[in-house]
């Protein structure tokens, strides 16, 4: 039968995710119906049809998010995207794609969209490329910091998530601004992002809620005891801090704690707790992808962003999926602004949409991508300004997974 596709109503919620908990193999999770309600746009979700069978379908949430020097942007944050095992593999996934990258286009709605992926290898051919990353940190308890780090004074205190939680808020709102891959919330998204049912824990404790004057920090433990007594795992969900000293004020609380052996985090890839410590090696990292961007409109999309540096160079972009964006643009920055215009101009640099996506945070350095073969250099010397351009100070980060 010959498959269609249709935006959602809202009375479909229900059904749309017991499609998601199947394409993730997951049992079907009624209790969590209530907390995706509050983030649900039918309008934005598209769903596909086998006759009269949903067998698959994704969503956009629409919301902000911070890119370099210019603080929050309206984003396509894409979500739940899934297809039903048994209709795999019959091109379900790339009418999904169609209908939201195209309709961003023709709507001429958000410029950029983003991503996480339960896979690497999935999104790349739509044009999605390798933005952010996120860091997995262990770190021994008791781990000392280096002589002469400033550690806040300020008294840190543990309290009820009610009693945390509008100040979570506050501390995010005065931060987001400036963090680049942070996203606005609404309160459905910040019950999404801290839910706390005991089926999604793991044999983990509940979250406990630090509160610090200018910061916070929320984390579970795993509880170990051995021979030698307790030998916890603490793991750290969230840690924001206003000021360095009340970071490292932060972080020596959670590492002092009795009981734990373990402190666990996924943080930012420039986590600076490790120039916190007096021995850096006791920080082990490892880095993996978290947001996967996609220009929609790389003329708009590059322009909503600022630059590090004043750069004049003419882009080959090849994008197969959003055939709009091919061609050659001159790409200036000039005080931070951007102007990108259509020119028939020789190139300087080509690229796939990816490598653009990849580098739009600032994250990921072009001169990386060109020697990972996405990117090419035509003009002697035109690559290292450019890419130079787009870095930004710190790397990008999206602290929550939608
Ligand atoms: C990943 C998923 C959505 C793909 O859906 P699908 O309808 O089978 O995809 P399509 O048939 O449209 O495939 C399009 C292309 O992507 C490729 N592809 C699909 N899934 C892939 C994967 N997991 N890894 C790499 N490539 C993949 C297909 O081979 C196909 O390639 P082709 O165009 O060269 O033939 C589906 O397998 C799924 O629901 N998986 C479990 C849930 C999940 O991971 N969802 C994604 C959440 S981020």
């Amino acid at each position: 039968m010959a498959l269609t596709l249709r935006t959602l109503r809202s009375d479909e919620l229900r059904s749309f995710q017991r499609m998601v908990d199947q394409s993730f193999l997951d049992d079907v999770k009624e209790d969590e119906l209530e907390r995706w309600r509050g983030m649900f746009e039918p309008e934005r979700h598209h769903a596909v049809f086998d006759g009269d069978e949903m067998v698959g379908g994704g969503g956009i949430q629409t919301r902000h998010m911070t890119v370099p020097g210019n603080g929050p942007q309206p984003v396509a944050a894409v979500t739940s995207v899934g297809v039903k095992p048994g209709h795999r593999r019959r091109g379900v996934l790339t009418r999904l794609m169609t209908a939201q990258l195209h309709g961003l286009h023709e709507e001429r709605r958000e410029a950029f969209a983003a991503l996480w992926a339960s896979e690497a290898g999935i999104y790349p051919r739509y044009g999605y490329g390798l933005g952010s990353e996120f860091a997995r940190l262990d770190v021994p308890r008791g781990a000392a910091f280096r002589a002469g780090v400033e550690v806040d004074g300020e008294r840190v205190r543990e309290v009820s998530a009610a009693e945390a939680m509008p100040w979570l808020k506050e501390v995010y709102e005065r931060l987001r601004p400036t963090r680049v891959g942070w996203l606005s919330r609404t309160d459905a998204h910040w019950d999404h992002h801290l839910a706390d049912q005991e089926d999604d824990r793991d044999g983990l404790s509940s979250y406990h809620y630090v509160l610090h004057p200018r910061g916070f920090a929320v984390y579970r433990v795993k509880s170990n005891w051995v021979e030698r007594g307790p030998r916890s795992e603490l793991h750290v969900r969230t840690l924001v801090a206003e000021t360095d000293e009340a970071y490292a004020a932060l972080y020596r609380y959670l590492l002092d704690l009795d009981h734990i052996g373990e402190l666990k985090s996924f943080t930012d890839p420039d986590d600076p707790v490790v120039h916190l410590l007096a021995d850096a090696r006791l920080a082990l990292r490892s880095r993996t992808d978290a947001l996967w961007v996609r220009l929609v409109d790389v003329e708009r999309a590059l322009s909503l962003r600022r630059y590090q540096s004043d750069v004049d160079v003419v882009l080959e972009v090849r994008d197969a999926f959003c055939p709009w964006n091919g061609g050659r643009w001159r790409f200036t920055a000039s005080g931070g602004e951007a102007s990108v215009r259509r020119v028939d101009d020789d190139p300087d640099v080509a690229l796939d949409v990816e490598a653009l996506g990849a580098a739009f945070l600032g994250g990921t350095r072009l001169t990386t991508l060109a020697r990972g073969q996405r990117v090419r250099e035509l003009t002697p010397g035109a690559l290292n300004g450019l890419s130079h351009a787009f870095l930004g100070d710190r790397e990008p980060h999206c602290p929550e997974v939608f």
